[in-house]
C-alpha cells in the first residue's frame, strides 16, 4: 500500500478503483451522493426484507431511523458501559489460572456486554456470540450467490429473529421492566413516537448485535499483538492499566491498532460517472457502477497527513484515526467503543509478567481479516 500511495494512489482499472491516500479515501466516505452503500442484499438476507440504515444512502428514512436509536443508546450510558466492560473481563480473567486466549475473552465480553444493554438474553437453543459472528461474516464477506452459505444465514437469521420477537413479546406481556435500550424503544413505542413499530425495534436491535460485538474481538486481538511486538509500549500499557489511567490506556489501545486495524479497506458503489481527486494530478475518472475499496488502513499510514506514520504514538490527534468510518455511516457504536474497547483489556493488562504463551498459540492467527487465536499468560 505504501508503494502505491506514492506511485499510483488511486488504483484504476475497468470497474474497480482503489483509494490508498487519506484525502481520497475521506473524499470517498464523504461524498455520498456518488458513492453508496452496497449492503442492502446481504442485509435483508439478516432482516428477513426489513430495511436498515447501514443498507440505505441519505434518505428521510435514514434519518428518521438513525434519530430513533439516538434517542435510546444515550450518552450517559458509557461510563456504565466502560464500568461493566471491565468488571466482565476481570471475572474471566480472575477464573483464568494464568492462561488466557484473548479472542475468546473479547467476544464473550463484547456479546455479554451488547446483550445485556440492548436487552438480548441468550436463547435457550443457540448462542447470541454464534449467530452473531457467523452472520457478520456473511454480511461483509458473503455472497448470496452462494447457496449453502445463503441458506445457513437465513436459517441463523430466522432463529435470531424469532428470538428477538419472543423477547419483545415477553417484555410487553409480563410488564418487567430494565433499564436497557429495550424498554426505551418499548416507551418511546407507547408514546407512539415514529420508529418503534415491533419490527423496526427487532430490526435495529438485531442489527447492532449483529454488526457490533463481532468487531471487538477481531481489532483488540490486534492491538494486545502490536503491543506484544514493543516491550517499551507493553510496559506502558501496564503502566497505565495498574494506576487506573484510563485515558492513557486507550490511547495507547486505539494507536495499536493503527498497525493492524479492522480491515483494509470499506467498499463502495459509484452512482455517477466520478473524477476522484479533481484537480490534482492524480485525478482519476471512476465510471458509474464501480466498485471503490476506500482503504482506511492504508489512510492511516499516510505520512501526508499522518506524521510519522511509522512511529508509535499514542498522543496523535483523533482526525489522524479512521477506526470507525468516516461521514455518513461513521460507526454508531463509536462512542461505545471508546469508553469499552481499552477497559475490556486492562485487567489483562494490569497483570505482572504479561507474555506470548510458547510456541505458535503465542502469535495471533487470523482466518481472512479474523481474528482467530491469541494466547497470553501472565505471573
Ligand atoms: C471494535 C468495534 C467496532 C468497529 C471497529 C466498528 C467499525 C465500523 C465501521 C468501520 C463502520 C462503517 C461502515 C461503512 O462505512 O461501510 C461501522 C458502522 C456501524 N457500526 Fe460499528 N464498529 C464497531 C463496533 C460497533 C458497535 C459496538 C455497534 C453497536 C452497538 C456498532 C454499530 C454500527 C452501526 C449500526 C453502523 C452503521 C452506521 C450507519 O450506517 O450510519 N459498531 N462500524
Amino acid at each position: 500500500m505504501g508503494i502505491l500511495r506514492t506511485v499510483r494512489p488511486i488504483f484504476a482499472t475497468g470497474g474497480f478503483a482503489l483509494a490508498t491516500r487519506y484525502d481520497d479515501v475521506k473524499e470517498v466516505f464523504a461524498n455520498n451522493a456518488a458513492f453508496g452503500v452496497s449492503y442492502r442484499e446481504n442485509l435483508d438476507v439478516i432482516t428477513g426484507g426489513a430495511p436498515f440504515f447501514l443498507g440505505m444512502g441519505d434518505t428521510a428514512q435514514y434519518r428518521t431511523q438513525l434519530q430513533a436509536m439516538r434517542q435510546v443508546v444515550l450518552a450517559s450510558d458509557l461510563p456504565r458501559l466502560g464500568d461493566e466492560a471491565e468488571a466482565r473481563a476481570r471475572a474471566i480473567i480472575d477464573a483464568s489460572g494464568g492462561e488466557v486466549e484473548v479472542v475468546s475473552l473479547v467476544r464473550k465480553v463484547a456479546f455479554d456486554l451488547t446483550g445485556w444493554y440492548f436487552g438480548v438474553p441468550e436463547p435457550k437453543r443457540g448462542r447470541l456470540d454464534v449467530w452473531g459472528s457467523r452472520l457478520f461474516e456473511f454480511q461483509f464477506t458473503g455472497s448470496v450467490a452462494d447457496k449453502d452459505w445463503l441458506a445457513e444465514a437465513e436459517e441463523l437469521a430466522t432463529a435470531f429473529r424469532d428470538h428477538i420477537d419472543a423477547v419483545i413479546a415477553d417484555r410487553k406481556k409480563s410488564g418487567a421492566t430494565a433499564d436497557d435500550v429495550l424498554q426505551r424503544c418499548l416507551a418511546s413505542q407507547a408514546e407512539g413516537k415514529a420508529g418503534y413499530s415491533d419490527a423496526e425495534i427487532r430490526t435495529a436491535i438485531l442489527c447492532m448485535v449483529v454488526g457490533g460485538p463481532p468487531q471487538p474481538p477481531m481489532v483488540v486481538p490486534q492491538g494486545i499483538e502490536q503491543l506484544l511486538l514493543r516491550d517499551d509500549w507493553l510496559a506502558a500499557a501496564g503502566e497505565a492499566a495498574r494506576s487506573s489511567n484510563d485515558r492513557r490506556l486507550h490511547d495507547i489501545l486505539f494507536e495499536a491498532m493503527r498497525f493492524d486495524p479492522l480491515a483494509p479497506g470499506l467498499k463502495r458503489v459509484t452512482l455517477v460517472d466520478y473524477r476522484l481527486a479533481r484537480g490534482t494530478s492524480r485525478e482519476t475518472a471512476i465510471p458509474k457502477g464501480a466498485t471503490v475499496i476506500a482503504a482506511f488502513a492504508s489512510a492511516m499510514m499516510d505520512g501526508r497527513r499522518v506524521p510519522e506514520p511509522s512511529r508509535f504514538d499514542p498522543d496523535r490527534q483523533p482526525h489522524e484515526y479512521m477506526h470507525f468510518g468516516h461521514g455518513l455511516h461513521e460507526c454508531f457504536g463509536r462512542a461505545i467503543n471508546h469508553a469499552t474497547l481499552h477497559r475490556m483489556i486492562k485487567p489483562l493488562l494490569e497483570k505482572a509478567g504479561l507474555r506470548r504463551a510458547e510456541g505458535r498459540a503465542g502469535r495471533l492467527t487470523k482466518r481472512g481479516v479474523f481474528a482467530e487465536r491469541l494466547v497470553v499468560r501472565y505471573g
